[in-house]
């Protein structure tokens, strides 16, 4: 059957995120029948450089053996169990491992299934966390430009855009500091924690990178000076690492390169390698000890998600971390990241049509400069380089470049090639 026919059968009936479905088959969507390494091939067996990681879930790659036996061994000994008052050994295991390599002092882990619901996890265990504790606070600190997610309680937390604003009514206000392109918003949030800190249950920020509000980098001082402000005036910091987690930075997370030990981490997408749906709010020691107390009592935490600690997706995520170390992943997000660093600051950053390159580890954003609105040269540029067999996804008019971490020396050139032409067509520079 052809391309054609399957975008007709997918639009007939598949409802699909952050998409204009009466614009859908005109987009002309890649519609996969299968994956392999780091390349997807659609249903007429072309292929496409994942240079997106599936919106930076994917880490080692699509198919691998290892994490495929993985889920194989684990099927054998069953999918999934409740974690609602009982216990499956493969959580147990993968537990254990994370706690050795998370940056939260006596972790323990609340599995939930995606991002969002990690956020809101986070969110409620920091707001209950003073109320078992006789001091009610009635307010959070969010940053400018930060996305958590789309549930209501996220999208609260989040800087809005992206069309939402008509669910403005039903998000609960926060504090917002500045976002990351204004270099004093670190300051500004630092002071507004010391003005608020009786009211504010915590503190939440993507540390290192801003990733929806199109890959916006931060000085990792800044960071570390932000955590010691909520440290001095006993304000919970919650580090959303869902999409900086796992290596994307260069380190396992990006808090350990500023320094932090935040009391509440979210992490979500590369957890489970992005193989399976599965998220986890890792709450320290002192955090998750404020909801000890007489069994059914009101110092519970009376959340849980269906399918939270599934064991197919424990059983992925645990031999992740251990392919992570033995690949030694990290060193390729390094020296890829400082390749893919020159090839764009020579190819890309000069162009006229680009206003700013910014990069993170594999986390990268090229933000174009179109010369007037609504000329939509974000999606234009990611359609060229798919024509050219390269998988990009804009977030406005900022070209995302997040490739799985073990990407080649090649295929970052070959990134690179497919972008500056595309650039080149969009703009109308031969
Ligand atoms: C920092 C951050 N937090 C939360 C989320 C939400 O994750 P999910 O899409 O898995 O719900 C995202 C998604 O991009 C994210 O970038």
């Amino acid at each position: 059957m052809r391309h054609d026919e399957w975008v007709r059968r997918d639009a007939a009936v598949v409802w699909h995120g952050f998409t204009q479905m009466a614009a859908y088959a005109e987009n002309r969507p890649v519609v996969v029948e299968r994956a392999e390494g780091r390349e997807l091939i659609d249903v007429e067996g072309r292929r496409y450089l994942d240079a997106i990681s599936s919106l930076w879930v994917t880490t080692l790659g699509h198919c691998v053996p290892e994490l495929d036996d993985a889920v194989r061994a684990q099927l054998a000994r069953g999918a999934h169990t409740t974690m609602l008052g009982n216990g499956n050994r493969t959580v147990v295991e993968l537990s254990e491992a994370l706690a050795r390599v998370v940056p939260v002092d006596d972790p323990h882990f609340l599995y939930a299934s995606d991002g969002a619901c990690a956020v809101e996890q986070a969110l409620k265990i920091a707001w209950q966390f003073w109320v078992n504790r006789g001091e009610p606070r009635r307010t959070f600190l969010a940053f400018g430009g930060a996305y958590h997610g789309d549930t209501i309680g996220a999208l609260s937390l989040g800087d809005g855009g992206f069309g939402t604003e008509i669910f403005d009514p039903l998000r609960f206000a926060v504090l917002r500091a500045p976002g990351f392109d204004d270099p004093a918003c670190f300051d500004v949030a630092a002071s507004m924690v010391a003005a608020h800190a009786g009211e504010l249950a915590a503190v939440v920020v993507e540390p290192l990178v801003q990733g929806a509000a199109g890959m916006r980098v931060a000085d990792p001082a800044d960071l570390a000076r932000l955590g010691e402000a909520c440290r001095a005036h006993g304000v919970l910091l919650v580090c959303d690492e869902v999409a900086t987690g796992f290596g994307r930075t260069g380190t396992l997370f990006a808090s350990q390169q500023c320094g932090l030990r935040p009391d509440l981490l979210c992490l979500g997408k590369g957890l489970t390698a992005g193989y399976l749906a599965m998220s986890a709010t890792v709450a320290s020691g002192p955090v998750f000890d404020a909801f000890l107390g007489e069994d059914l009592g009101p110092r519970t935490l009376y959340h849980g998600h269906s399918y939270g600690g599934n064991a197919l997706a424990a059983a992925v995520a645990l031999r992740h971390l251990e392919l992570i170390e033995a690949w030694d992943v990290l060193a390729n997000v390094r020296e890829r990241s400082a390749e893919l660093r020159g090839l764009l600051d020579d190819r890309v950053a000069p162009h006229p049509a680009v206003r700013e390159v910014r990069l993170c580890g594999l986390m990268g954003g090229v933000e174009l400069a179109p010369p007037r609105e609504g000329l939509r040269w974000g999606r234009r540029v990611c359609a060229a380089a798919v024509d050219r067999g390269v998988l990009l996804r804009p977030l406005g008019d900022v070209v995302v470049l997040v490739p799985p971490l073990t990407v080649t020396s090649r295929e970052v050139h070959r990134i690179v090639d497919v972008l500056a032409a595309a650039i080149d067509e969009t703009a109308g520079t031969p």
